[in-house]
């Protein structure tokens, strides 16, 4: 059994995360400042014994390093983030602090107190808008938003660290992440998750364009299971993965899958192209399996009908 650190636990990704920890047998910390994520997304873990919560900021001088020194876990997951692009260009003070600045206060508790290993949820948003496909780990990186280039500073910053002193890093880029708990109230999220509360409350959506733009979307328990894999799993060395599915499925298709299942919503609107949309994107997953072992498992039909059950 590890102990394990998540930071960011009571949102999307990291809720999903410390269920999949506790289902796998090892101990979690939480800690969450609520910033956007909700008491609620940790129900379950929150009645399990081996899961203790802490209500507080990552960014705040002091508070992470008390942390880690007084839980002392064997690995830390840090998820905590500045999550909107558009928040990243409004407010970039606040996306240095909380996307750069927060990263190096996680590498340098990390440090001081022996954790052996750091997992960092960075995101395809490191490689900008290139036409490179699909994105390798070693495609250029050209980030076109403070919070794409704030991963891919955060990912040299825990590396750096993770060569000078031991510990084992793994960066994980994660493309278009759905599923249950994603807040659909924030006209940046996910755009699954924005369908989703659409068809649910008997509207239409509409897609700017025709609807042929593609991305990469992966489940959020494939997701959660890659985080358990890079943070427990044996003999792993540190490395930039992406945590893609390979394939491409276009909003066309998504809106598909929803018309099924609700067949008698108005039919999609579609609306003008907006402007600095990116068409494309698309991940090659190699590079993870080959690291950790990990292949995503659930199809976007098949996550898409867990969500439209279970909300
Ligand atoms: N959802 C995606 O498609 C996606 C894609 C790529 C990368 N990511 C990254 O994955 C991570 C998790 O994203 P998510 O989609 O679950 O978003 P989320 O908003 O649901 O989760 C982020 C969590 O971090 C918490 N948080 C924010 N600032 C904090 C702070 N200073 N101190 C403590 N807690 C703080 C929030 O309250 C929230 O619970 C983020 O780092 C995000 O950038 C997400």
């Amino acid at each position: 059994m590890a102990h394990v650190l998540v930071t960011g636990a009571a949102g999307f990704i990291g809720s999903h995360t410390v269920d999949r920890l506790l289902a796998a047998g090892h101990a979690v910390t939480g800690l969450d400042n609520f910033r956007t994520g909700r008491r609620a997304n940790l129900a379950a873990a929150l009645a399990a014994p081996r899961f203790a919560f802490h209500e507080g900021d990552v960014a705040a001088p002091g508070a992470l390093a008390a942390l880690v020194g007084t839980v002392r876990p064997d690995a830390v997951i840090h998820l905590a983030a500045l999550v909107s692009v558009q928040e990243s260009m409004t407010d970039p003070d606040l996306n240095y602090a909380l996307n750069v600045h927060a990263t190096h206060l996680v590498a340098e508790a990390a440090r001081l107190h022996g954790v052996r290993r750091i997992v960092f949820a960075s995101s395809a948003a490191v490689y900008g808008d290139t036409a490179d496909f699909p994105l390798r780990e070693t495609t250029e990186k050209s980030p076109i938003s403070p919070y794409g280039a704030a991963k891919l500073a955060s990912e040299a910053i825990l590396l750096g660290h993770g060569a000078a002193f031991g510990l084992t890093v793994r960066c994980q880029r994660y493309f278009n992440v759905f599923g249950p708990r994603q807040d659909p109230a924030s006209p940046y999220s996910g755009v699954i998750s924005i369908f989703d509360r659409r068809y649910r409350s008997g509207q239409g959506v509409t897609i700017y364009g025709d609807g042929q733009q593609t991305r990469d979307f992966i489940s959020v328990h494939d997701v959660a299971r890659a985080n358990l894999l890079a943070a427990t799993a044996p003999a792993v060395a540190s490395g930039v993965a992406n945590i893609c599915t390979g394939r491409a499925t276009s909003l066309l298709e998504v809106v598909g899958v929803f018309a099924r299942h609700y067949p008698a919503a108005p039919a999609v609107v579609h609306g003008a192209p907006r402007t600095g949309d990116i068409l494309h994107s698309l991940g090659a997953p190699a590079h993870a399996d080959a690291a950790l072992g990990f292949r995503a498992e659930v199809s976007v039909e098949t996550g898409l009908g867990e969500l439209i059950r279970t909300g």
